[in-house]
């Protein structure tokens, strides 16, 4: 033991007046009279102290520091009252200074200084405690201490409960007061001020306030204690059962759906989804955690979510490409269509401009099979630099094909709106609807109804999907659709897209697409070059003219595929060949012979009782030959080639003009009585119908009844009223070219279809086709047949001085 006992004593000595003591100054501690305590001496002026103390009556006076932070405290930097302590027990410290062991004797107070240099020192004087309290009034605060003190010590078992004894005198009062008041925790000014109080009854009623304070600091951590504990507790019951879960989990085999589930919520919240959605995430992920991951349900919740989470919530794709660029795009890849691509890039222009417009109508391409419509739409989100994705509507007949099936279905699935939206992942893309007007109803709904919600741009914000049971917002979508014709399109529907009509081809533009687009894109597929196989023009309006019937030009492309195909197998046959230029010769070899020769009319025979009307097809326009034939009989007429219930009224609408005309044309009034009419539109496996063919019917009509045969290299097509006024028609276009390809030399025409026709001259370009614009079936008739029809002057005969030439003119 390294220690040093230097001197160990338990005397007390009497009370002292002016007594010189060198002083102990205590850090952050005040003793009191009857407490033993140990003291470290580490300050050399303190040690000197001790010393010095030792030297003499083993006294010195305790007291402590104003300020705990100096090292050398004068003695104006000690409080006056300290307590006269006696040294009982002194060891020195292996590396310096020494442990004392003090005990308080009584208070004392410093007097004077001592000027001492080696250690503070001072002369000091006990303090005798003031009673001026009765015996009654003191034995009354007593008790009342004693209960309070009762009350703490159950509080604060750490401290002795039997301090204060029953019945006490004053000095075991005062005794008893200083002893309770070391085993108190309170900071260095109170203890210092308990010190310096005189009067007993005093600091009996200090003792009890401080008392009642700490009795209220332990209850209220006792309370603090209880709230914290019981939430532990909870915590702890809590973990307990998740931990239960987890072992039955593992029991039943679902560890590996935890990792599942806690890997679907990561990745649910770094998609930020939208709230709605994110809610629903967390309220089936919940319930899959208590279900076998085997259960059927299980496997319906996963792939619920994991089609949530497929969507895309935000990601855009950012369009930053000039209209100029967009134009660029939409010229490389498809030939012609002036008008079509001037509303398309004006529609881009808008957008680009304006936010406001980005609600822009939904555009609407309509025109015959082949025209470019589909292609057209996929270069359109080219130049908006998005991504595409076509839905073909063609057929479809249920609702949930649009707005997905509910997930209470076996493999049910989202509507094909969402499931184009997964495939592009981006919520701005171009979808392409197309074949808008193939769709169809049935029991199960009516899909064009949910296609209105889809293409409403007030409605498509919040779009409602059967399996998703979340909204979706589809408003960024610019959705494009597609028609062969107008009929086929709810009105509706109709009504919310803007309409842009493509009509089919003329040969010039077969050709130049041809030229421009296919054959080099078929050459280049089947790893040709222009050079080894050539095909001239001529070849190409072979293929048109004799091997295609279209208005758009997939059969030829089509064609000119096989053509190709042809060739590599001649260059396979014959590895020495350079070259392989295409013969007419060739394409009848290859081909057979021409499916769509145009029968040249036979301008021959007898044209008495049949017309030439042109016809609008889905395929293009056509020529109709119109028969009637007038055998004896009671006034019956006969309609026959599959003739839809407007023609037929076009039919009698003709005869009840002619009965009109009838002394003019010659006939007899009551001809209709005496005769039975034939009259028939060859190919009858074909439905024609639509009122275009009125005056054709009538013509041919007439023609059979007054014997006047019609002029074979006329054709015809318009309306007819009752009182022969001749009305406006569609298809003009394509009408008339299927006229020139028929070799015919005059068309005529509605005088109300002039404006439009004159608009689209230079599309059509026929070389050799006079127009006649009309305003009367009187008119017809004179056009169309070889003699005047006329017997008698016409009283409204009104004869058109300025019939066009388109052709001429251009
Ligand atoms: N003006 C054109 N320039 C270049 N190629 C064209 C043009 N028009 C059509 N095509 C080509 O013709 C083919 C058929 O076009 P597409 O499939 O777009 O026709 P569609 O109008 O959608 O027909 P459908 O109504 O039958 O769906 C495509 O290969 C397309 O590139
Ligand atoms: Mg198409």
């Amino acid at each position: 033991m390294n220690e040093e006992t230097i001197f160990q004593s338990s005397l007390s000595s009497p009370s002292l007046q002016n007594h010189q003591l060198p002083i102990l100054p205590l850090k952050n501690m005040a003793i009191l009279p009857k407490s033993i305590i140990p003291i470290v001496v580490g300050r050399k002026t303190s040690i000197k102290a001790v010393e010095a103390a030792l030297q003499g009556d083993r006294m010195v006076f305790i007291t402590a520091q104003r300020d705990t932070n100096l090292d050398k405290p004068g003695l104006e930097d000690l409080y006056d009252y300290g307590t006269r302590s006696t040294i009982l027990q002194v060891v020195r410290m292996p590396k310096g200074g020494l442990k004392i062991l003090v005990e308080g004797i009584c208070r004392s107070r410093i007097i004077t200084s001592d000027t001492n240099q080696e250690y503070l020192s001072a002369y000091c004087t006990d303090i005798t405690t003031l009673i001026t309290s009765s015996s009654i009034e003191l034995e009354a605060l007593w008790r009342h201490t004693r209960t309070k003190y009762t009350q703490y010590c159950q509080l604060n078992n750490k401290i002795p409960a039997d301090l204060l004894p029953e019945t006490a005198s004053s000095l075991e009062i005062e005794h008893a007061l200083d002893t309770v008041l070391v085993h108190i925790t309170i900071p260095l000014e109170e203890r210092q001020k308990f010190l310096e109080i005189m009067e007993l009854s005093d600091r009996i009623l200090y003792i009890c306030k401080i008392l009642d304070r700490e009795i209220t600091i332990f209850e209220t951590e006792e309370r603090i204690k209880a709230s914290i504990q019981s939430q532990v507790e909870k915590n702890q019951r809590e973990y307990y059962l998740n931990e239960q879960i987890k072992a039955i989990n593992k029991e039943l085999g679902r560890d590996d759906q935890q990792v599942e589930i806690q890997h679907i919520r990561t990745k649910a919240k770094k998609l930020r989804l939208p709230q709605e959605c994110a809610e629903k995430v967390e309220r089936e992920l919940k319930r899959l955690e208590n279900m076998p991951s085997s259960s059927a349900e299980a496997s319906v919740i996963r792939h619920y979510i994991e089609w949530l989470l497929a969507l895309p919530w935000h990601k855009i794709s950012r369009d930053n490409i000039s209209i100029a660029d967009a134009e660029k795009i939409l010229n490389k890849q498809h030939a012609g269509l002036k008008k079509p691509k001037e509303r398309i890039i004006e529609f881009l222009a808008a957008r680009k401009f304006s936010n406001a417009l980005k609600k822009s109508p939904i555009i609407c391409l309509v025109g015959p099979p082949g025209v470019g419509k589909t292609s057209l739409a996929s270069a359109i989100a080219e130049s908006l630099g998005r991504e595409f994705r076509r839905i073909p509507l063609g057929g479809l007949r249920d609702e949930a094909e649009i707005r997905g099936h509910r997930r209470t279905y076996i493999s049910a699935l989202p509507g094909k709106i969402l499931q184009a939206m997964r495939h592009v992942s981006t919520v701005n893309p171009v979808i392409l609807l197309d074949e808008i007007d193939k769709m169809s109803m049935d029991a199960h709904g009516d899909p064009s109804a949910a296609l209105l919600e889809v293409l409403d741009p007030e409605q498509n914000k919040a779009f409602f999907d059967h399996f998703l049971e979340v909204s979706y917002d589809l408003s960024q979508v610019v959705f494009i659709a597609t028609a062969n014709q107008l009929d086929g399109i709810p009105y509706p529907l109709h009504d919310r897209m803007e309409l842009i009509f493509l009509s089919g081809y003329s040969e010039q533009e077969k050709l130049d697409i041809a030229q421009k687009f296919l054959l080099p894109r078929n050459l280049k597929e089947h790893n040709l070059t222009a050079r080894k196989c050539k095909i001239s023009e001529d070849i190409l309006l072979l293929l048109i003219r004799e091997y295609t019937r279209e208005a758009g030009v997939r059969q030829l492309e089509r064609i000119l595929t096989k053509i190709l195909r042809k060739v590599i197998q001649l260059f396979l046959d014959e590895p020495s060949r350079a070259s392989c230029v295409l013969t007419p010769k060739l394409v009848r070899e290859w081909l057979g012979h021409s499916k769509f020769k145009i029968k040249p009319l036979n301008v021959t025979e007898e044209r008495i009782g049949l017309a030439s009307g042109l016809a609008w097809t889905e395929v293009g326009g056509d020529l109709l030959e119109i028969e009637t034939s007038i055998v004896t009989g009671k006034g019956n007429v006969t309609l026959t080639g599959q003739l839809g219930d407007v023609m037929q009224e076009s039919a009698y609408a003709a005869l009840t003009y002619i009965r009109s005309r009838a002394p003019q044309l010659g006939l007899k009034p009551n001809f209709n009585t005496t005769k039975d009419i034939h009259i028939h539109i060859p190919e009858g496996a074909t439905p024609k119908d639509g009122p275009s063919a009125g005056i054709t019917l009538c013509t041919s009509i007439v023609s059979e009844m007054t014997k006047n045969p019609v002029n074979p290299l006329v054709a015809m097509t318009g309306e007819i009223t009752l009182r022969g006024r001749v009305l406006p028609v569609g298809g003009l276009k394509e009408k008339i070219l299927a006229a020139s390809q028929h070799g015919i030399k005059t068309v005529i025409l509605p005088r109300d279809n002039k404006d439009e026709i004159d608009e689209m001259q230079a599309e059509i370009n026929t070389r050799d086709i006079t127009l006649k614009f009309v305003d009367t079936m009187d008119e017809v008739l004179e056009q169309a047949l070889l003699r005047s029809p006329f017997s008698k002057p016409l009283k409204t005969s009104k004869r058109d001085d300025d019939y066009a030439q388109v052709s001429k003119a251009s």
